[in-house]
């Protein structure tokens, strides 16, 4: 059954970063805290986004003054607040409801996939990042994730924990978004790691804005 984004996550949030079910999700998410940590440590940033941070947001609470931690999916963010303090926020990614040069360090997570219009979104996040900013953003390498996990490159194929085979809209614009941020910062830095090797590699974008 194919999904919208919102309705997706909706349904699989509970069990993302259960390392039973999804251990390549969870050391995923352990490589972003150290990669993000390291980043904030730093950049000593005063704001700090964390959009589409999901159920387990890496960004840590106490690494800055404030940490919002952001997603499209309103329940997760109402579980999350029984967990976690700090403000969280349902939005939109794509039209962010703060005004511009809000954050000093804003996060992405895995959240390129599900943007089709990579360029304008770059735009937006500029819009509220502030001079001299940190923006970073992670994705899967898609040429060595296992075939058949993107059919026509335009979805993602999971299984849930019950065996439910979903799909959701999910887009190759991680080419186009590192277009778009190196012309910005043509001193963009990159990292990689091999959550599994050969398979499946975290991709790590660093962009700075302009002082
Ligand atoms: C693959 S999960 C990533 C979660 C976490 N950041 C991580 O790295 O594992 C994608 C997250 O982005 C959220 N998301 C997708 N599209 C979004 C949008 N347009 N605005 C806000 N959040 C969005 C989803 O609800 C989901 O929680």
């Amino acid at each position: 059954m194919t999904l919208s984004i919102r309705d997706f996550y909706g349904k699989v949030w509970g069990e993302y970063a259960d390392p039973v079910h999804h251990p390549i999700t969870a050391r995923a998410l352990s490589a972003q805290e150290c990669a993000v940590d390291r980043r904030i440590r730093a950049a000593g940033p005063r704001r700090v986004l964390d959009l589409g941070c999901g159920p387990v947001p890496v960004v840590r609470v106490r690494s800055a003054p404030l940490v919002v931690a952001a997603d499209l999916v309103f329940d997760m963010l109402v579980h999350l607040k029984t967990s976690r303090r700090g403000p969280g926020v349902c939005l939109d990614a794509c039209m962010l409801p703060f005004r511009g040069r809000s954050f000093d360090f804003i996060w992405c997570g895995l959240l390129i996939d599900h943007i089709e219009a990579p360029e304008s979104w770059i735009e937006e996040l500029s819009r509220v990042l502030a001079p001299g900013g940190t923006l970073g953003m992670a994705c899967w390498d898609r040429t060595v994730l296992p075939a058949g996990r993107y059919p026509g490159n335009r979805r993602m194929r999971y299984t849930t924990a019950d065996g439910e085979e979903l799909s959701v809209p999910s887009f190759p614009t991680w080419a186009a978004a590192l277009r778009e941020l190196e012309q910005r910062d043509p001193g963009m830095e990159m990292e990689s790691f091999s959550i599994v090797p050969d398979e499946y590699v975290l991709q790590i974008a660093w962009a700075r804005s302009r002082s």
